[in-house]
């Protein structure tokens, strides 16, 4: 037993070691009620968090002011800690995948994405919102938002035992492309988009991952070589079952890296509209991310009570 938990992450069980660990996966996954009660309780440490948030954030603050807001609040709740680095971005940085806060100040009118959790134990939540910075938000920000809200509804809508994870994320990536189609970003049908995987310039990562006993929760020995479906490598390929505990996580990002790739201009040369791509460049991105414990004819939010401050 000793020797198979200290295997790492790469190295390969083989024989009985790796039915042990797959079983031991397997178990671990399905969440009872005790865990849930620990995580629904972590929900509600985080609101405060997500909360004092919307107290402290104005023009002039930085993601640092916010984090520290943030962290110091959930400690004070009772947290132990937060289960991955708080991830702040304002502005064009909320198109960083994994912003760290830095002294950059909010301005005006633009996106604040906050992804933030918090931890007892081993036991955690991971959560994302995006918050107006101040007063009413462009046409822009309002569309963008608003396509990412009815990817996030409609994969959560899905979400309950018996579906295939892979299919949550390929409806995530058709949602996302077929807004941005219709928002004039891409060009030409939507199933071509899709053969083309275009939209994973847009939204490269995977709709979400298994979550609660550690951020990212284990999927791993049956998933040795995860299958790369538009462009994002699902660690989580599997069916849901009963009581799992998953992240549902869709986002839509301007990402200057990769809109200003030479590789990028010219695999998807006509699949962009390139000239209204430079009208939102600045604009960042948007990630709603909510855990939901799998039912067998639906679902439950378990962290629907952060609040979503974006109006629709
Ligand atoms: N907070 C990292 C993630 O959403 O996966
Ligand atoms: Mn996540
Ligand atoms: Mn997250």
């Amino acid at each position: 037993f000793t020797a198979v938990y200290k295997l790492g992450q790469g190295e390969v069980l083989e024989g009985k070691a790796f039915d042990l660990r797959t079983a031991m996966d397997q178990t671990r996954r399905v969440k009872d009620q005790a865990e849930v009660n620990l995580i629904k309780q972590l929900a509600q440490i985080a609101t405060h968090g997500y909360n004092k948030i919307h107290e402290v954030l104005r023009p002039g603050i930085t993601e640092i002011d916010l984090q520290l807001a943030y962290e110091g609040e959930i400690r004070r709740q009772g947290a132990h800690g937060v289960p991955y680095e708080t991830i702040i971005g304002g502005g064009p940085n909320s198109a960083i995948l994994h912003a760290i806060p830095t002294d950059r100040v909010v301005q005006e009118g633009e996106f604040v994405l906050v992804d933030a959790g918090a931890e007892v134990y081993d036991y955690c939540v991971d959560i994302t919102r995006v918050f107006a910075a101040s007063g009413k938000l462009s046409s822009q920000h309002t569309a963008l938002y608003q396509l990412v809200r009815r990817a996030h509804t409609e994969c959560i809508a899905m979400s309950k035992a018996g579906v295939f994870w892979r299919d949550v994320h390929m409806h995530a990536a058709r949602v996302i492309s077929e807004g941005l189609l219709q928002l004039g970003i891409l060009k030409g049908s939507l199933d071509t988009l899709m053969e083309k995987e275009v939209g994973s310039v847009f939204f490269p990562h995977g709709v979400g991952h298994l979550v609660g006993l550690r951020v990212r929760d284990t999927g791993h020995a049956e998933n040795r070589e995860p299958k790369t479906y538009f462009g994002a490598r699902l660690r989580v390929d599997i069916e849901l079952e009963e009581n799992h505990l998953i992240t549902v996580e869709p986002g839509c990002y301007f990402i200057s890296s990769l809109l200003e790739s030479a590789e990028v201009q010219a695999r998807f040369k006509d699949d962009i509209n390139w000239s209204e791509v430079e009208k939102w460049k600045g604009i960042g991105g948007v990630r709603i991310e909510d855990n939901i414990l799998i039912g067998r004819d639906g679902n439950e939010n378990l962290t629907i009570d952060v609040p979503k401050h974006i109006e629709l």
